[in-house]
């Protein structure tokens, strides 16, 4: 299949209205979409990626007042959330409304629904003219792509169209958050974090991996590089250390990798950690020392993407 690259967003809008899928950039990482609506379509998105059936989309809209399509009901947690929050990188899951496929939810009940603040990405629903399904534009267990030259890597012929914009902002996917139930579960930290959310509700939770998934994604591999990541142990020395990376906020762990990312907030370490990881691979690096964070603020975010990568290999 041939490849689309264009800095057109009509163009990119043309794919999805004729029931193609569309690579388009986003404030967290990049998605690919496809019409919500339309079922055939959306198993388009399943296929490029090689994505489990049972792992639901997000479903991405540029006007609140398609909430209320999508989904039956907009509970108090959800309403605090959206006012603040969208647009913004986060979703929010509630019950759907049939009118959205059962492909695109995985058979659930509930729907997950984010804006973006990303406006190439708004732009590119308003001019499609429906909600767009669209999970990360990376090939199932690699991680998302903050750039379009991390999607052509994944997807160059396998989706007729990538839209180029900027680099993403945030570099980790959007917060997931459950508004179902009486209080705000936090599926999947992010960027949006539990202190942000506990300011709008007290009781809201950060609900980790434990028992049964609530978050379908949660159970998959996920955001792994093809080297084998680790946490760096506190101790510096001189020797070389060839083929290995580093990491992290702290400049004296660095010493003697031969490739390091010293980042200069939590932020920046948020948002580079998917492309260093992807350099890495790319120049051969056999393993990656990443730095642990306090589970605070973004923090939480960071180490449930190093957790993921560490258990998944
Ligand atoms: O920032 C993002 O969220 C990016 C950009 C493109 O918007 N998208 C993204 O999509 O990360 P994806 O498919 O890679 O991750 C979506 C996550 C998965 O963990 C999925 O299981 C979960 O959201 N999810 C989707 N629908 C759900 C639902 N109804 N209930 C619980 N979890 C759901
Ligand atoms: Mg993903």
């Amino acid at each position: 299949m041939q490849t689309t690259i264009t800095n057109s967003v009509k163009i990119a809008a043309d794919f999805v209205k004729k029931g193609e899928v569309a690579a388009f950039p986003t404030e967290t990482v990049y998605g690919i979409g496809a019409n919500a609506y339309d079922e055939k379509a959306v198993k388009k998105i399943f296929k490029a990626k090689g994505r489990p059936a049972d792992n639901p989309l997000i479903v991405h809209i540029a006007r609140k007042k398609d909430i209320s399509v999508l989904a039956k009901e907009i509970t108090p947690s959800a309403k605090k959330i959206i006012s603040e929050f969208f647009p913004g990188p986060v979703t929010v899951i509630l019950k759907k409304n049939e009118i959205v496929p059962d492909v695109v939810t995985a058979g659930l009940d509930t729907i997950a629904i984010r804006m973006p603040a990303s406006k190439i990405a708004r732009e590119l629903i308003k001019l499609s003219g429906v909600p767009i399904a669209a999970p990360s534009a990376n090939l199932s267990g690699s991680p998302s792509p903050t750039n379009f030259i991390h999607v052509l890597r994944d997807m160059r012929n396998k989706i007729p169209c990538v839209l180029v914009g900027p680099a993403a902002r945030y570099g980790l996917e959007s917060t997931v958050i459950d508004c179902t139930g009486k209080y705000p579960v936090i599926l999947r930290p992010g960027n949006i974090t539990l202190e942000q959310i506990r300011k709008l509700d007290m009781n809201a939770v950060y609900q980790k991996r434990v028992g049964k998934v609530k978050s379908p994604g949660q159970k998959y591999k996920h955001y792994s590089p093809k080297a084998k990541v680790k946490f760096v142990k506190r101790e510096t020395s001189n020797v070389k250390r060839k083929k290995e990376a580093y990491i992290g906020l702290t400049k004296k762990f660095a010493k003697g990798f031969e490739v390091t990312k010293v980042c200069r907030s939590i932020e920046d370490y948020a948002k580079n950690l998917f492309s260093f990881f992807r350099v890495c691979d790319e120049i051969g690096i056999k393993t990656i020392y990443c730095e642990k964070v306090s589970e605070k603020g973004i923090g939480a975010a960071i180490m449930n993407r190093l957790n993921k990568a560490i258990i998944n290999q």
